[in-house]
């Protein structure tokens, strides 16, 4: 089967197209038939050796690390897929990825996929949508009436994140440039904000939540727009406990576990019209390095996916 490997850490040079033995199922697993994955920062931060310290690879190793497709094979103890079904799933991140055209992937990470999603759609949903969902639901504890402040709201995590928080019932504040504002208000957003245009908290009335998509000086900007026990939610910088102590908040840090459960979650949201991912660039697999470049721009609005097959 075709995937594409790194053999070494680097630029998008090291992306390589080789023919390589379908993977060999355990007993948990079912073989998935890849008919699209999609890009995330991570693929491009792993391939660059950033994460080296965290998750030691073996290489070469594919990359990628959403899924949607078709099952092929199902290991002995699997009981809850069968060969056919149409599936998605955001796999285990220290096993082999998704740029090829078959992944083995433990069963209790894989959920069916709505027949409302293409395969492309549903590609795009897994990493990002729990991400998004742990964010607000599993960690942040939204409640209906309650505001958040979603940062990058145009980004692959941020557009779901304003679905799931208006389907949920939220107040939705959402950043983006001057160019994103009105995608913003498309996903759902009551409020959209240039973080371009001065001060945020000049812009913003206190908020119960917020998602920290982008670190850094967003982050440290972010405490003060915050209601006394509130809480701030990153997924790239690990916040302080001194600071949200001295701000009278919670804070939290959250790194993506693979889910069958908030896939199912998600579905649901699917099914009712409120959860709709949006593809703005879909490339072959030959053309991952492209990919990657434009995930690395840092302006992608909504998902990039990879048509394989
Ligand atoms: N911890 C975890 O489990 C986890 C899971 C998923 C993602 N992540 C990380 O979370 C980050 C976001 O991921 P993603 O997939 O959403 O990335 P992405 O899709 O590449 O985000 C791109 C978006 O970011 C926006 N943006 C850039 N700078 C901004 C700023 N200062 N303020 C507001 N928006 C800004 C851009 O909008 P404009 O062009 O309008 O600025 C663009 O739409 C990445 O670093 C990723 O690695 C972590």
């Amino acid at each position: 089967m075709r995937a594409v490997r790194i053999h070494q850490y680097g630029g998008t040079e090291t992306l390589q197209l080789d023919q390589i033995d379908t993977p060999v199922i355990n007993t948990d697993d079912i073989l998935i038939k890849v008919k699209a994955s999609s890009i995330n920062p991570v693929d491009w931060k792993i391939r660059e050796g950033y994460l080296q310290d965290f998750i030691p690879y073996k290489l070469p190793t594919t990359l990628g690390w959403d899924v949607a497709g078709i099952v092929s094979a199902v290991g002995d103890s699997v009981t809850d897929f069968k060969v056919g079904d149409e599936v998605y799933s955001r796999p285990e991140i220290s096993r082999d990825g998704t740029y090829a055209d078959y992944i083995a992937v433990e069963a209790d990470e894989v959920a069916m996929k709505s027949t409302k999603l293409d395969f492309a759609q549903a590609a795009a949903l897994p990493l990002a949508g729990i991400t998004a969902w742990e964010c607000l639901v599993d960690v942040g504890q939204l409640q209906a009436g309650q505001r958040v402040l979603i940062h990058a709201g145009a980004g692959g995590v941020g557009h779901l994140a304003i679905q799931i928080a208006k389907a949920k019932g939220a107040i939705v504040i959402a950043t983006a440039s001057a160019k994103n504002q009105d995608l913003l208000t498309k996903f759902g957003a009551d409020q959209a904000v240039d973080y371009n245009q001065g001060n945020l908290l000049e812009q913003i009335e206190p908020v119960d939540l917020v998602v920290d998509t982008i670190g850094g000086a967003v982050q440290s900007q972010s405490w003060a727009l915050l209601k006394a026990g509130g809480m701030l939610v990153s997924i790239v910088d690990q916040p302080s406990e001194e600071i949200a102590k001295e701000h009278n908040v919670k804070a939290a840090f959250v790194f993506i576990q693979p889910s069958s459960r908030i896939l199912r979650e998600l579905n649901t949201l699917v099914e009712q019209d409120q959860l709709i991912p949006f593809i703005e660039h879909r490339f072959p697999l030959e053309n991952i390095a492209e990919a990657h470049l434009q995930s690395q721009s840092g302006r992608t609005r909504g998902k990039i996916v990879i048509e394989v097959s």
